[in-house]
């Protein structure tokens, strides 16, 4: 199961992001629900190394997606710190986020997301229009992108006539267009088939070895063993 980094800062504190691109720490998020607080996250501490390849498991409703949500600074704690890329997410403000978010940090989530109406390349390139990338740079990046993913032959088809292996291939190019040195997914294979799956996985692999620090929240304990880590979240913490 999780092991703690070797070597690593161990009382956390401003050298914590040198070695580690995210750093984790007595973090607590409550959603107001209607009347009755929802304690998603009850006191995580966590480490990730800078490179690193780390699946997140655990029982539905138990905190995974919140986690991965403060990892990727889609949303702050309620109270506790989480530091990534040496920026505190706690301290940000919402446009300071979005920023931070499009240059740096690759989401893909659970249901794609795509903008069905646009098309594979519209999507993608919107991804790098948000950083603020030439009209030339993006359709240059765009078509690397998805030759990458095995998609240049669908460049101009709607994300709505795609199959969902498609769709989870385009959703990971567009994570990929502002190249993020941290890659975050929910439950990419989810919903593929086997084939499929192991295309994605075979990406994923590709990235990794590329440098880039990947975090997938994953219910296949087969895929999770393929991870250099695997961190289990029960009851919003992280277990050791
Ligand atoms: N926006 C929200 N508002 C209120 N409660 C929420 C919100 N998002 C999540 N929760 C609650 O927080 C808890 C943790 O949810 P989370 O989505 O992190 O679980 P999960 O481990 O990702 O589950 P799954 O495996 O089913 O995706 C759940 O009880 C959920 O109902
Ligand atoms: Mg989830």
């Amino acid at each position: 199961m999780s092991s703690a980094p070797m070597g690593a800062a161990i009382t956390g504190g401003t050298t914590a992001a040198r070695e580690h691109v995210m750093t984790v720490r007595d973090a607590h998020k409550t959603y107001e629900g209607r009347g009755v607080p929802v304690h998603a996250l009850r006191g995580v501490d966590l480490d990730i190394d800078t490179g690193s390849f780390t699946c997140l498991i655990g029982p539905s409703g138990h905190g995974k997606s919140t986690l991965l949500h403060l990892l990727g600074g889609l949303d702050r704690p309620s109270s506790g710190s989480v530091t990534v890329l040496g920026e505190h997410i706690e301290r940000m403000s919402d446009a300071q986020l979005a920023r931070f978010r499009a240059h740096r940090i690759g989401f893909v989530f659970q249901f794609f997301n795509l903008l069905k109406g646009l098309t594979v390349a519209e999507n993608v390139q919107l991804a790098m229009s948000f950083a603020g990338a030439s009209a030339r740079e993006q359709r240059s990046r765009t078509d690397e992108l998805l030759a990458s993913v095995g998609l240049s032959a669908k460049r101009d088809a709607r994300a709505n006539e795609l199959s969902g292996g498609q769709m989870q291939r385009v959703a990971i190019a567009r994570a990929l267009a502002n190249d993020p040195e941290v890659l975050l997914l929910d439950e990419p294979t989810g919903n593929l088939d086997s084939a499929s799956e192991s295309e994605v996985l075979g990406i994923l692999d590709g990235l990794h070895a590329e440098g880039r620090t990947i975090v997938m929240v994953t219910h296949s304990l087969e895929i999770a063993a393929r991870a250099e880590r695997i961190v289990e979240v029960h009851d919003g913490r992280v277990l050791a």
